[in-house]
């Protein structure tokens, strides 16, 4: 794993939004790997920009997102079809067909999984593919715990995960307890992947990663073994790293 040191979240995403313009520059037809929560909303924003000032087409870029809530349609604002839709597709040239999250209003979960795979193949894999990290270690929603060989599955939320994702909903409650998310195999197959971390809050998670040992505890640790894994860390998220 290479470290990418930043000074702050600005940084991080000018970083990561650079990498993925080269990589979508670069190839004829770019797959790209897309995470949601707070970390990637600035790189968002920063594709959007260099969209809006030309200097980079999606006409040709395929997408795939980590995870989807199961029961949440692409209308709910929680969904993150939404998000995505909301924070980047609706702002850039990508042809809606080429964007791919999965669906957790299908009455067959397995079989929308298994189609998620075929799709992603289909594509010939992921080209770049970027994550961040739960507090407690999950890419995607791989909880801890999760096989290091999983596909496109269906998972039971941590109860730690749901009370941080509590604040995107009115109350605890309404956080669905399952999701849809590409397993850690799906992830590893990636050509190459950014990781990216900023905060204080995640500092602990950050030094888990570097140092601590491979195992389904801490499912991103399986990173320590991917031949091409940048990780793009800011200074609060470095302050437990050891100099
Ligand atoms: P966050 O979530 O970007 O909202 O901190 C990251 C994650 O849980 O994977």
């Amino acid at each position: 794993m290479e470290m990418i040191e930043v000074e702050d979240y600005q940084e991080m995403s000018r970083v990561a939004s650079q990498f993925i313009i080269e990589k979508v520059q670069l190839l004829d037809n770019p797959v790209l790997g897309l995470a949601t929560g707070s970390t990637p909303e600035g790189v968002y924003k920063q594709l959007i920009e260099k969209r809006k000032q030309g200097n980079v087409s999606f006409a040709n870029t395929s997408t795939f997102n980590l995870d989807e809530y199961v029961g949440l349609d692409g209308d709910d604002p929680n969904s993150y079809r939404y998000y995505m839709n909301e924070k980047l597709f609706s702002h850039i040239d990508i042809p809606g067909e080429n964007t791919r999250v999965p669906n957790g209003m299908k009455k067959d979960l397995e079989q929308e999984c298994g189609q998620y795979e075929q799709l992603i193949k289909e594509k010939q894999g992921i080209d770049l593919q970027m994550l961040g990290i739960g507090l407690n270690g999950h890419i995607g929603f791989n909880e801890p715990g999760t096989s290091l060989q999983t596909r496109t599955h269906v998972v039971e939320l941590a109860q730690s995960t749901r009370k941080a994702n509590a604040r995107f909903f009115d109350s605890l409650e309404e956080v669905p307890e399952q999701a849809i998310t590409m397993g850690i195999e799906t992830i590893m197959a990636s050509r190459e992947i950014i990781l990216l971390v900023s905060g204080e809050r995640k500092a602990e998670a950050l030094d888990r990663l570097l140092n601590g040992p491979v195992t389904e505890d801490f499912p991103a640790s399986i990173l320590q073994t991917h031949p091409n894994v940048k990780i793009i860390a800011d200074r609060a998220a470095r302050s437990l790293m050891k100099k």
